[in-house]
């Protein structure tokens, strides 16, 4: 239906970093007309999710080098170093604006902001709220939203396509989910902030909703993919439904014990087990506070060696915080104890918690500069969805909720100035692309057809391949033989039908338009971990088990085509920090 829904800035995506954006240009720029689009109520965002922690430098035995030296060591070098550099420091001043908002960071006994050790970073640095923390910035956030009265909100819009017009993005096509009607919404600038596609693998910490929406639009939209290879597992999901075990757990002192009630970290040239009461002890990094990927290829290889367990939902280890004691467990890792009891049965005070890696985190997506700008014009992007990069091959523990602050924000002002710079729209053009995603939505989910396909089936054989060809081991063939199978899933899509032909909150069309998005991260993600014949980070080839810096110190950008995805690279900005090994021993 042709209407007329034109604001200065959309953002897209009602998660931390859509509401940072929000919050920095209504702040900033308070004649600017501002408009949010989610799919769902904000405070259903993935962010509400957090756990462990948000990092940023605040306390004396803490500096800026060394989270820098941290986050882009913790990157295995991929991350561009003067993105790093800018965001340690601008790290603690968003934590303390978010203070002053109303988020209830934990505190020390003498008052002052609580830290606790986080995997990869070698000082306690990571904001908590006990372990509900991305519950309370997005509280915090989105009361703090709410300030805005102006602030236009389309709760429950499913943006499907960016409105490209002149070389320029000029506001999105969604489906208000209760009607079922198709609008286009102008706006001057569009801001990205639709986080991650975790669901593209079928074992995941991430929502329902993460299907990689912004991603995939930018892409269709001819804008690159950064670093899709690298997927980060996160070594503590529960078996069964994934769900996160925060790596607070570990932080505050638990353990990972194998079949044999070894702590089997200390084969892994991960340090050796040290005490973690002295805030600035060199060795916190070491073992079970190691950095991500490398825990999780440690369970692979206890797998292969038969020292896991073994139950209804697939093999574990067990993470074990018995030692820690009823008081402490309840004041700083409630949530994860009502997690066990409610979703594995056991209670840890009592029982250690299987666990085993699960897929957590994106660290690339659309490619963006610090700024959130994208390589098309009045397109910006920022939290998970992007990759500005400062995560590189393996991203830190708690490092991207204050990301998505830090770059909330910065997307947020720079949106705005271009707004201000770029006035015109051109309407009639954009109308016309708006009746044509009608028409294609109506041709190919509101009518009855029978092509042979279902969604179900050709999501569980995307989640299968992705796992078999690009889980945390990965080597040629499989690969290879994944990048096709999602080609094939691709061509199959096409003909797939759905059964509910309804208008008002039709889920199945979603779904099958989220598809379609999740077909298109996966087959992002393949391609770029098939050309990148080295190991780093995440991103590790049995078939070339060594890091290459002479030819893959570099970015890769997925551009999408008619068939296969173009590849290209792109320089790491150096700073100074040269490359060097990446060591967590002693
Ligand atoms: O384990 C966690 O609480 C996860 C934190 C993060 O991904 O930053």
């Amino acid at each position: 239906m042709a209407d007329d829904l034109q604001h200065d800035i959309l953002i897209v995506g009602g998660g931390g970093a859509g509401l940072r954006a929000v919050i920095a240009a209504a702040e900033a720029h308070p004649d600017l007309d501002i408009a949010m689009v989610s799919k769902v109520y904000p405070m259903r965002s993935h962010t509400v999710s957090a756990e462990g922690g948000a990092a940023a430098v605040i306390k004396d035995n803490d500096s800026i080098e060394e989270h820098i030296h941290d986050t882009i060591s913790g990157a295995d070098w991929l991350a561009d170093q003067d993105a790093v550099e800018l965001f340690v420091n601008e790290a603690p001043r968003e934590m303390i604006q978010l203070e002053h908002w109303g988020c209830p960071w934990s505190r020390e006994e003498d008052g002052s902001v609580a830290v606790r050790p986080f995997g990869g970073m070698r000082i306690r640095r990571t904001w908590y709220a006990a372990d509900k923390t991305g519950f309370h910035m997005l509280h915090a956030l989105f009361q703090t939203s709410l300030k805005h009265t102006a602030v236009k909100r389309y709760d429950e819009w499913f943006a499907t396509r960016l409105l490209v017009e002149d070389g320029r993005c000029q506001g999105v096509i969604a489906i208000e989910m209760r009607t079922g009607e198709v609008h286009a919404i102008r706006a001057r600038s569009v801001i990205m902030c639709t986080g991650g596609g975790g669901r593209v693998f079928p074992f995941t910490t991430n929502a329902a909703i993460k299907t990689g929406d912004g991603m995939a639009m930018a892409y269709r939209a001819g804008v690159a993919l950064k670093d899709m290879e690298f997927v980060q597992y996160h070594p503590t999901g529960l078996p069964g439904t994934g769900i996160l075990i925060t790596e607070a757990a570990r932080g505050e002192g638990g353990i990972l014990v194998n079949t044999e009630g070894r702590r089997y970290l200390e084969d892994y040239n991960l340090g050796e087990p040290v005490p973690i009461d002295d805030p600035r002890h060199p060795q916190l990094r070491t073992m079970e506070l190691g950095p991500r990927d490398k825990l999780s290829q440690a369970f692979m290889k206890e797998q292969d060696a038969g020292r896991v367990f073994s139950g209804e939902y697939g093999t574990y280890t067990h993470l074990d915080v018995r030692h820690l004691g009823e008081q402490l467990i309840m004041e700083r890792i409630p949530f994860v104890r009502e997690l066990a009891k409610n979703y594995a049965g056991i209670d840890p005070v009592h029982e250690p918690i299987p666990v085993r890696p699960v897929v957590h985190y994106m660290m690339g997506g659309i490619h963006t500069n610090t700024d959130g700008e994208t390589s098309l014009p009045g397109l910006f992007a920022a939290g998970e969805c992007a990759c500005v990069s400062i995560n590189g091959a393996n991203r830190l523990g708690s490092n991207s909720l204050t990301e998505l602050l830090v770059f909330g924000k910065r997307a947020g002002l720079s949106a705005a100035e271009f707004a201000r710079e770029h006035p015109d729209l051109d309407t009639d053009g954009l109308e016309a692309q708006r009746a044509d995603e009608e028409a294609s939505i109506a041709a190919r989910f509101r009518t009855p057809r029978d092509g042979g396909e279902r969604l179900a089936t050709i999501r569980r054989e995307l989640n299968a391949t992705m796992e078999e060809g690009a889980g945390v081991y990965r080597e040629e063939s499989g690969i290879r033989a994944t990048t096709e199978k999602v080609g094939e899933l691709k061509e199959r899509f096409e003909n797939v039908g759905i059964d509910d032909h309804s208008k008002s909150f039709n889920t199945e069309l979603t779904t099958a338009i989220e598809l379609g998005f999740l077909l298109d991260v996966g087959e992002a993600v393949a391609h770029s971990a098939l050309e990148r014949t080295e190991s780093r980070g995440s991103h590790q080839r049995t078939d070339y088990p060594d890091r290459d810096d002479d030819q893959f110190l570099k970015h890769s950008l997925a551009f999408r085509t008619d068939g296969a995805p173009r590849i290209e690279y792109a320089d790491v900005t150096i700073t100074n920090w040269p490359p060097a090994e990446r060591t967590y021993g002693n």
